[in-house]
C-alpha cells in the first residue's frame, strides 16, 4: 500500500521509519518532509496546511492511508477534508482535535467528568483577568487557550509577574488569536511523565512512557523549548501510577470525548504530572509528541499500519500493543542560540555512521540538502540522536556516544538528558 505522512520534523522521519518497517508498504510519500525524511520517503513540495492540494495528490497518487503528525493541520480539520474527499486518513476530526487546539475545552471536559487537573478559571476579558490575579495565590500559570507553539504558558511568580503576563497574552496578543481567551491555573509541582497512546473512538491502547525536557539548558534552565530530548519509558510511571491513570484518566478522556459526540481517533498524548495529590493532566495533545515519538516508536513492536488502521477502522479492540523490553534516550543537537536565534546552512557530517539494525537512529527534524547533495543545517532543532539500551543508563551512554560522531558547526546539546532516572 502507499502512505502519505504529512508534516516536516523529527516526530513525521520517526513515524516514516517506523512505516518503512512494515511489509504492508510500498511506498511512502512525505509533505513537505525534509531532507532526512527523504532517506525512507518521497518528499513531496505541498505545505501542512494546504488541504486541497494534499487532498489532490493523494488522490492522484492512489494513497491508501494519510498519517498526519502535526496539530496545526488537525486542528484545522484536515481530517475532515480527507474523510470527505473518500480518503482514508490517521488522526482525530477537528471537533476532536480541540482537546489540543482549546485549553478551555479541555479543562472544562476535565472538570465535567472529574478527570484529574490543576483547579482554573478561564477568562475572555483581561480586565476581569486582572482583577482575579489581584488576589491570586502566587506562583501561577498563565495559559493561552490555542495552540502557541508550545510557548503560550507562562508561570509567574509575582502578581507583577502575572499582569504582564496577562497584557502579554490577551492585549499584546503575542501568541496571536491564541490569546483571545486565557486560562489561569493553580501551580502544581511534581515530576512529568508523557503517555501517548492509540484510540480508536471507544478504546484505548497505551504506548511506552516516556519524558521530555523543555527547557534550553542543563539542569532546567533557560527558555522553554520544542523538546531538547527524551526518554522511554520513565521509570516513574510505576504500575501504580499507571493503574491510577488507567481509573482515572486514560480511558475517562476516551470516553468522555464520545459522551461530548466528538469521538476521538488517532494519537492522544497526556502530559501528566504526578503531583502529591496523585497524577494530574496537565495538558492533551491530539498528535504524538517531538522528541517523544524519537523513543516511542523504535521500542514498539507491532506493525504501525495495522494499528493505525485499527484506529481509523474502530477496531483497536482487536491490538495488543507490544514494545520492546529495553531503553532508549534521544538527545537532540540543536544550532547554538536555539529557541531565539540562531544560524543555518552548515554542513553536517557523520550521518552514515547510524545503523538501525544496530539500535542508532539518527531523525531529522532541521535540515535540508545544499546544491553539492550534502546535509545542512535548516532550523533550530537540527537532528535527534536516538540510541536503544537494555537499561536507560546504557540507552543515555550509547546515544551521548552516538552525539559525538556527527558534526555541524554551531552544534549544541543539554548534556543531562535523562539524568532524572539515577534519581529512580
Ligand atoms: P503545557 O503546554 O500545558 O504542557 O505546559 C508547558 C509546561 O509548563 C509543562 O510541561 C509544565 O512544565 C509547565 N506547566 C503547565 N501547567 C502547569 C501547572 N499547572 N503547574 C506547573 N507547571 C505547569
Ligand atoms: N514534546 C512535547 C510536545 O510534543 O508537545
Amino acid at each position: 500500500m502507499k502512505v502519505l505522512i504529512i508534516g516536516s520534523g523529527g516526530r513525521e522521519h520517526a513515524i516514516a521509519a517506523s512505516v518503512a518497517k512494515s511489509p504492508r508498504v510500498s511506498k511512502i510519500y512525505c509533505a513537505p518532509g525534509n531532507a532526512g525524511i527523504g532517506t525512507v520517503a518521497e518528499c513531496v513540495p505541498i505545505g501542512a496546511m494546504e488541504f486541497d492540494a494534499l487532498v489532490a495528490f493523494a488522490k492522484e497518487n492512489e494513497i491508501d492511508l494519510t498519517i498526519v503528525g502535526m496539530d496545526d493541520p488537525l486542528v484545522g480539520g484536515i481530517v475532515d477534508v480527507f474523510e470527505a474527499a473518500g480518503l482514508k486518513v490517521f488522526g482525530p476530526r477537528a471537533n476532536a482535535a480541540i482537546l489540543e487546539g482549546s485549553k478551555a475545552f479541555s479543562k472544562d471536559l476535565m472538570k465535567k467528568y472529574g478527570i484529574p487537573t490543576a483547579a482554573y478559571e478561564t477568562f475572555d476579558d483581561p480586565q476581569k483577568a486582572i482583577t482575579y490575579l489581584e488576589t491570586a495565590k502566587m506562583p501561577i500559570v498563565l495559559k493561552a487557550d490555542g495552540l502557541a507553539l508550545g510557548k503560550g504558558v507562562l508561570i509567574c511568580n509575582t502578581k507583577e509577574e502575572a499582569i504582564a503576563g496577562v497584557h502579554e497574552i490577551m492585549m499584546d496578543k503575542k501568541f496571536g488569536d491564541a490569546g483571545n481567551h486565557m486560562v489561569v491555573e493553580e501551580f502544581m509541582t511534581g515530576r512529568e511523565v508523557s503517555v501517548l497512546s492509540f484510540v480508536d473512538g471507544k478504546t484505548i491502547r497505551i504506548m511506552a512512557s516516556a519524558q521530555d525536557h523543555k527547557r534550553a539548558k542543563d539542569g532546567d534552565q533557560g527558555l522553554n523549548t520544542g523538546g531538547m530530548g527524551t526518554f522511554s519509558p520513565s521509570p516513574f510511571f510505576t504500575d501504580e501510577v499507571r493503574a491510577f491513570c488507567e481509573a482515572n484518566i486514560f480511558q475517562k478522556t476516551v470516553d468522555a470525548m464520545a459522551s461530548e459526540g466528538r469521538p476521538f481517533k488517532g494519537v492522544i498524548f497526556f502530559g501528566l504530572m504526578l503531583t502529591e495529590d496523585g497524577p494530574k493532566v496537565l495538558e492533551y495533545n491530539a498528535r504524538f509528541g517531538d522528541p517523544e515519538a524519537q523513543v516511542v516508536l523504535p521500542r514498539m513492536k507491532n506493525d504501525i499500519i495495522d494499528v493505525m488502521e485499527a484506529c481509523v477502522d474502530g477496531t483497536l479492540d482487536q491490538i495488543a500493543l507490544e514494545f520492546e523490553d529495553n531503553a532508549a534516550v534521544c538527545v537532540v543537537l540543536a544550532s547554538d542560540g536555539y529557541p531565539v536565534s540562531y544560524e543555518k546552512g552548515f554542513v553536517i557530517s557523520g550521518l552514515e555512521k547510524f545503523d538501525e539494525e544496530d539500535g542508532y537512529y539518527c531523525f531529522h527534524a532541521g535540515t535540508k540538502k545544499n546544491e553539492n547533495g550534502d546535509f545542512i543545517t535548516n532550523g533550530g532543532r537540527v537532528l535527534g540522536v536516538t540510541a536503544k539500551g537494555a537499561t536507560l543508563p546504557e540507552a543515555r551512554a550509547n546515544a551521548y556516544q552516538a552525539t559525538e560522531w556527527v558534526s555541524f558547526e554551531n552544534k549544541y546539546m543539554r548534556h543531562d538528558i535523562g539524568k532524572a532516572i539515577d534519581e529512580a
